[in-house]
């Protein structure tokens, strides 16, 4: 679905049926956790896999901190809460699988661990199940080859927080099937999020537009010796971004970040270069936000727009747009309104880039 079309039923949120009602997610780092609330909150069954029975345990206390967290903001009740926590059953053994409709992989970004998963799952699910990848950007087609069922194969790409984040890309492989999409979009929409189909490429569409534009801030950033804190404030400032480029980074962790844009600079060439400030951070133990400290220490300070800050709003702004146009050219998504509907719901963009754009063209900003 695209454009006008989903935000009708983005809005609704929650109310589509979907086949799906008994999920797998492998992996309880904090995004297969995340995942995993998600898809609770949806009113879905959650079996969370992982051989790490303490990781396991770290990811039920993750879950139930988040009903935590919002029963002491008033904004779910007791009840809810423990209902979430108590959908999510934990899971050592791949036996757990065997009655499961979908099975969503969060495991790390190494394509030889996706690939190994990708053939357990394979043996362990029932024969009509789907299997999705909640990859950053790495091949769902690779993945899908590791299986008897590649029609079956479909990226779910979730975004940080995903208990928060209510867009999913949904990426189509080279073989994926027709009736597989419209069940993943069915099943995305039935968690109430918003799903965008997006056609397989490096970074697919959100990660392309968002770190094009974060390696590009980086390094102008360097060239002017611009005050980190200022620059953020500075983009917030300046357009619909939430959070400026060291904020996102430090939220993202620059581990993750730095990872994808290696992936992205050698498929797409020097124009995702960071001039290395990711590595130089990484190398120092400084990961962002999960290791304390990154670009910032600690939280992202409070600070004013200065000059330098705004020059490298502008850079953030200009690749964020140069990135999502190639996208529409080279038939990444469907419509460009998907574009805005992805930066809306996947980056909490007040606006959408496009539109957003257009505004500050016809103001004549
Ligand atoms: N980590 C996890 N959750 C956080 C958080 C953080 N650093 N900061 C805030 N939250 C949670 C809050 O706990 C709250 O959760 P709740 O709804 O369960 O109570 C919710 O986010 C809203 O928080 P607040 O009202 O306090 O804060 P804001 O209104 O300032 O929103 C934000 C915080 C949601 C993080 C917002 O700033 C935002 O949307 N930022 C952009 C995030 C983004 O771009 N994500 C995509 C990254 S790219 C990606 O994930 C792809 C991957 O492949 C790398």
């Amino acid at each position: 679905m695209t454009g006008d079309m989903m935000i009708g039923v983005a809005e609704s949120g929650g109310t589509e049926q979907s086949a799906i009602r008994r999920v797998a997610v492998i992996g309880a780092g904090v995004m297969g956790s995340e995942i995993a609330q998600a898809c609770a909150a949806g009113g879905v069954d959650v079996v969370l896999l992982d051989a790490d029975a303490a990781a396991l345990d770290r990811g039920l206390a993750h879950v139930a901190s988040i009903g935590a967290r919002r029963v002491a903001r008033g904004r779910m009740g007791e009840d809810e809460a423990q209902a979430i926590s108590a959908r999510v059953t934990p899971a050592t053994d791949d036996a757990a699988l065997g009655d499961c409709d979908l099975a969503v992989e969060a495991v790390p970004e190494v394509m030889d661990i996706k690939r190994q998963v990708f053939r357990r799952l394979d043996a362990a699910l029932p024969p009509d199940a789907l299997l999705a990848t909640n990859t950053s950007g790495l091949s769902v087609s690779g993945m899908a080859a590791e299986t008897r069922r590649p029609g079956q194969v479909v990226g779910l790409h979730f975004f940080n927080p995903a208990s928060v984040m209510r867009l999913v890309e949904v990426i189509r492989g080279e073989a994926t099937s027709d009736a597989t999409m419209a069940a993943a979009e069915a099943f995305v929409t039935s968690l109430g999020k918003v799903s965008v189909q997006v056609r397989e490429c490096p970074g697919f569409l959100v990660n392309r537009v968002l770190v094009r534009a974060l390696a590009a801030a980086y390094v102008r950033a360097a060239e002017l010796g611009a005050d980190m804190a200022a620059a953020d404030a500075a983009t917030v400032a300046a357009g619909p971004a939430p959070m400026g480029p060291f904020a996102l980074g430090d939220l993202i962790g620059l581990d993750t970040l730095g990872h994808i844009q290696r992936d992205l600079r050698e498929a797409y060439g020097d124009r995702f270069d960071d001039g290395g400030e990711i590595a130089q951070r990484v190398d120092a133990g400084r990961l962002g936000a999960k290791s304390g400290a990154g670009f910032h220490d600690g939280r992202a300070p409070e600070a004013e727009p200065d000059d330098a800050g705004r020059e490298v709003a502008a850079r953030y702004y200009e690749r964020a747009l140069d990135e999502a146009r190639r996208c529409i050219d080279e038939g990444v998504v469907a419509a460009p309104g998907d574009v805005d509907l992805a930066m809306r719901y996947g980056c909490g963009w007040s606006e959408g880039l496009l539109a957003w754009d257009r505004a500050r063209e016809a103001g004549g900003g």
